[in-house]
């Protein structure tokens, strides 16, 4: 059973998973007005991936024997100049949310509970990954500058990414 201080921050933390769902489909419309494909889908598979960590966490209280309560979602942005300035806000949010997984697995280790302590250290290693796969984006779009042929190739490559597995 969770302590009801982990059910609200389990809860907290599914709220911001589907926002970071909401984000990326705001960048995903961006792109989409934008007619660069590949970064749209990029954005779309992102969104769909948060959508799967928010489930994730979801079963996880009710499998636990807590009441998942849903809150109201934030309206995302809707502008940006640029790609680079997209990415900088997706490095940005990531990098928020390594901190927000790091707070609950603080609290996790504070109230004992080794079954959420394990369950969170995916969500801590996934973070690794979410950082590195986006700073590795920032840095190709600050080599590109304002080159537009190597826009159009990252476009292509970013146009390869593959659906997300139900982790
Ligand atoms: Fe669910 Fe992008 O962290």
């Amino acid at each position: 059973m969770l302590s009801d201080k982990m059910v609200t921050a389990f809860n907290d933390q599914i709220n911001a998973e589907i926002y970071s769902a909401y984000f990326y489909l705001a960048m995903n419309a961006y792109f989409e007005s934008k007619s660069l494909a590949g970064f749209s889908h990029w954005m779309r598979m992102q969104a769909q991936e948060e959508m799967l960590h928010a489930m994730k966490i979801y079963d996880y209280v009710n499998e636990r024997g807590g009441q998942v309560v849903l809150d109201t979602i934030a309206k995302p942005p809707a502008r940006w100049n640029s790609a680079q300035e997209v990415f900088a806000d997706v490095l940005a949010h990531e990098q928020k949310v390594t901190g927000l997984i790091n707070e609950l697995m603080n609290l996790a280790l504070d109230e004992r509970d080794h079954a959420s302590a394990g369950f969170l250290q995916w969500f801590v290693s996934e973070q690794v990954e979410e950082e590195s796969n986006v700073g590795a984006v920032v840095d190709k779009l600050q080599l590109i500058g304002a080159d537009t042929s190597g826009l159009f190739v990252l476009d292509q490559e970013l146009g390869t990414r593959l659906p997300p597995t139900v982790p």
